[in-house]
């Protein structure tokens, strides 16, 4: 049995789909604080919260878990900054909850959301895993945390982790069956098919003088379903005896944010309001991954790399909210 901690979310549904479809039997552990039962479409579910080890303890004992894949983190980073706390419990303390049962249990195999947050700044481009790593948010650092305490567990313990740094997740599932809930993000994507379902006003454009092709920040998007196979590759390399390790996970192409929106236009058919705005700080101009060693170790190969079809899933799966506003 696999563990899937915070399956009820946007990229731990996806995950659990393709865990399954793949063979693999999945409990889903989520205290659906943001995450939805609706999602939680294959395996089992335990409701339960990584602040309580008791829980945590339960559902270990219910079930003979075999490896760990854990989503059950906070990720706005403009939150992490105004309430630091929040996140150093809930994405590093309630983690250590995590491995301490893991530990109890014998479990020594762990797959890790991290992010490319971790980087910061970029000092170069594309960022490979020998990048510095030196986040300039609490949300990144609360990664970063989690990645050294992985690595100390990994020389002293019987355990064995691979940390997959996510670029920009995006999309969602190709058939229609899950998705990113509506509300629950504040990334770029979502927010701008709400601006065409008109559960928002316009999107905003933050920054239109960078010194990029457009003047509008390039991100490297990554599709949340190739997202999943990384993690059923990187579940199989640690079954198969794969040694502790860290991957970036992106296409290694960026697009602007005025490609984006002008994608969501086209794919939506609405002329939905954009309005330039000030530089968000923090926001490096351009963000891209250097996924070669994901792409040579796990075997990965992203396949749904163009924004139409990444942006075509988005819409596919949002605009069902469009009866809820
Ligand atoms: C993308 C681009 C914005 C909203 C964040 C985290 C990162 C990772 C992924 C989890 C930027 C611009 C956005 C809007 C805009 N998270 N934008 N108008 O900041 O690249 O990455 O999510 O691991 O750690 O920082 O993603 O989707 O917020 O922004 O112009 O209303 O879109 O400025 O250039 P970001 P994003």
């Amino acid at each position: 049995m696999i563990l899937i901690v915070g399956g009820a979310g946007y990229i731990g549904s996806h995950i659990n789909k393709e865990l399954t479809k793949q063979g693999f039997k999945t409990v889903v552990f989520d205290n659906l604080s943001s995450g939805k039962k609706e999602l939680v479409k294959w395996g089992e579910f335990f409701q339960g919260d990584l602040g309580n080890i008791e829980e945590i303890r339960k559902v270990f004992k219910d079930y003979q878990i075999e490896a760990v894949l854990h989503f059950a983190a906070f990720k706005a980073v403009g939150e992490s900054v105004a309430d630091p706390q929040k996140y150093y419990l809930n994405n590093v303390s309630n983690t250590l909850n995590l491995f301490k049962v893991m530990r109890e249990n014998k479990v020594n195999k762990f797959i890790f959301s991290s992010s490319a947050a971790t980087f910061g700044n970029p000092q170069y481009i594309p960022i490979d895993e020998k990048h510095p790593q030196s986040p300039i948010n609490p949300y990144g650092e609360t990664k970063l945390i989690v990645e050294h305490i992985m690595r100390d567990y990994s020389a002293a313990y019987d355990f064995r982790y691979v940390a997959l740094r996510y670029f920009n997740a995006c999309g969602a599932d190709l058939e229609g069956e899950t998705g990113e809930w509506q509300g629950s993000s504040s990334n770029l994507i979502p927010l701008t098919l709400d601006a065409a379902i008109g559960a928002r006003e316009e999107i905003g454009i933050f920054g239109t003088d960078y010194p990029t092709p457009d003047g509008t920040c390039i991100r490297d998007y990554i599709h949340v379903t190739d997202l999943a196979e990384a993690h059923v590759l990187a579940l199989k390399y640690l079954m198969e005896g794969g040694a502790s390790d860290c991957f970036n996970l992106g296409n290694g192409k960026g697009f602007s944010v005025k490609e984006v929106v002008d994608m969501a236009k086209k794919v939506t058919e609405i002329d939905f309001k954009v309005t330039p705005k000030d530089r968000r700080a923090g926001d490096p101009p351009e963000l891209i991954a250097d996924s070669k060693k994901a792409k040579e170790i796990l075997k990965w190969e992203p396949k749904y790399f163009d924004l139409e079809t990444i942006m075509k899933s988005a819409w596919n799966w949002h605009k069902q909210f469009k009866k809820t506003v």
